[in-house]
C-alpha cells in the first residue's frame, strides 16, 4: 500500500522469518557462528535461546538457506511432543515411512537411513525450533538419537532453539548427560539503540529504498524506547508508521508521527506500557472493555491465559520431577548412612 509512495520495491517489515532480510547485529552472529562451529564440530548440540521474537527462526531459517550440500537438515517446531512422537517425528521429516510402524521399526529404519546418508558422505541436522515445549523425556530421547553412531561420529546432530523457558529445562539436574554434550550455547538479546536503527535502516535498504533522508534522530529514539530493540516489536511497529505517513501523506517520519502511531497501536493492542496503566487500577483488575462497554480483542486475552497455564503446567511438572528426583538422592544417602552405621 505504502510501498509507492516510499519508493519501495516491497514491503520492509513483514512479519514472516525471511532469510534473504537477514540482518546480523551482534548477537545475531554470534548465535550463527555457534551453530556454524557445531556444523564444523558435526557433533553435540548447539542451544539457542532468547526472548520470544528476538530472531530465533529466523536464524534457523538463514542456516538452512545457506546450508552445505553435504547436509541434509529437517526442522521440527515442536508443540508439546511425547518422546514416541518425537521418533516419529524425526523420521517423518527425513522421508522414513512411518506408518503402521513401531517405535523400534521406526528407529531401525531411521537408523538405516542416516547410515545410507554416511555412505554417500553426507550427515545429518536436525533443528529444533520452539525446544522450550519439548519435555525432558523427549530432550533425553534426542540425546539417544545422537547416540546413532558410524566411526565414533555421530550420525544425527540437533540444534535447539528455545525462549527463554528453555535454560532451566536443560539446567534441571537429571539433565547432565545432555548438558554434556551440549558444545555451544548462546542467549540472543534484543538489539541496541544503534543496532535498532541500522536494522531499520538495512530492512528498508533490502526492500528499494533510496536512502533519502526520511526518520528523524528523534523518530528512531522513540522506536527504540517502544520496542525495546525486540525484532518483530519493531517490524509490526514501523510497518504502521510507514502505513501512517502513507495515510498523512508525509514525507518525513519524525518523533510526533511515531507517538501518534504508538497512541493508536495501544489502543487497539495489550502492550506493555498499557499493561502497568492497567495495574494500578485500584481494582487490580485488567480493564478489558472499551468506553462503549465492549469487549476488547478476546482472541488475545484468550491465547495469553492458554500460554500462562502452558507455563504454569510445565513449571509444575519440573518441580515434581526435581522433588522426585530429591527424594532418591535422599533415599540414596540414607541407605549409605544405615551401611556405614552398620560398619561400625
Ligand atoms: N537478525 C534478523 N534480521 C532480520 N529480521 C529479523 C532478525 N531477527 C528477527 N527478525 C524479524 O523479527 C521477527 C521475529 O523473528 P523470529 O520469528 O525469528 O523470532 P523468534 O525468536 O523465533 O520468536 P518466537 O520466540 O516467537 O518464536 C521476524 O519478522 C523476523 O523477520
Ligand atoms: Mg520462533
Amino acid at each position: 500500500m505504502y510501498e509507492n509512495y516510499y519508493g519501495l520495491t516491497s514491503k520492509p517489515f513483514q512479519l514472516t522469518p525471511d532469510p534473504s532480510f537477514f540482518f546480523g547485529s551482534k548477537w545475531h552472529k554470534r548465535a550463527m557462528s555457534y551453530l556454524q562451529y557445531g556444523l564444523s564440530q558435526a557433533e553435540g548440540f548447539i542451544v539457542i535461546t532468547g526472548d520470544i521474537g528476538t530472531g530465533k527462526t529466523t536464524i534457523a531459517n538463514s542456516l538452512l538457506d545457506d546450508m552445505q550440500e553435504d547436509i541434509v537438515a529437517a526442522q521440527i517446531v515442536s508443540p508439546k511432543l511425547s518422546p514416541d512422537e518425537l521418533v516419529k517425528m524425526v523420521a517423518s521429516k527425513f522421508n522414513v515411512p512411518v506408518k503402521g510402524s513401531t517405535k523400534s521399526d521406526i528407529l531401525n529404519d531411521l537408523e538405516i537411513f542416516l547410515m545410507d546418508l554416511h555412505k554417500q558422505g553426507k550427515r545429518a541436522l536436525l533443528l529444533v525450533d520452539e525446544a522450550q515445549n519439548l519435555p525432558l523425556e523427549t530432550i533425553e530421547e534426542l540425546r539417544m538419537l545422537s547416540n546413532f553412531q558410524a566411526a565414533g561420529k555421530p550420525l544425527l546432530q540437533s540444534f535447539l532453539l528455545g525462549q527463554e523457558e528453555l535454560q532451566p529445562i536443560l539446567r534441571a539436574p537429571n539433565m547432565e548427560q545432555f548438558r554434556q554434550r551440549i558444545v555451544a550455547s548462546c542467549h540472543l538479546a534484543p538489539l541496541t539503540d544503534i543496532e535498532c536503527q541500522a536494522y531499520i535502516e538495512y530492512r528498508m535498504q533490502h526492500a528499494g529504498w533510496d536512502n533519502r533522508a526520511l526518520f528523524s534522530a528523534g523518530a528512531y529514539d522513540r522506536i527504540f524506547q517502544f520496542t525495546h530493540g525486540i525484532p518483530r516489536k519493531i517490524n509490526t511497529l514501523m510497518d504502521r508508521i510507514l502505513l501512517f505517513g502513507f495515510l498523512e501523506e508525509l514525507e518525513t517520519l519524525d518523533e510526533e508521527a511515531v507517538e501518534n502511531v504508538i497512541k493508536e497501536i495501544s489502543e487497539e493492542m495489550f502492550n506493555p506500557e498499557k499493561q502497568t496503566q492497567a495495574t494500578t487500577q485500584p481494582t487490580g483488575i485488567l480493564d478489558v472493555t472499551t468506553e462503549d462497554g465492549q469487549v476488547k480483542d478476546v482472541e488475545y486475552y484468550k491465547t495469553m491465559l492458554t500460554e500462562l497455564v502452558d507455563a504454569l503446567d510445565s513449571a509444575i511438572s519440573q518441580k515434581i520431577k526435581l522433588t522426585r528426583y530429591i527424594d532418591r538422592l535422599l533415599q540414596k544417602k540414607y541407605k549409605t548412612y544405615v551401611r556405614l552405621k552398620s560398619d561400625d
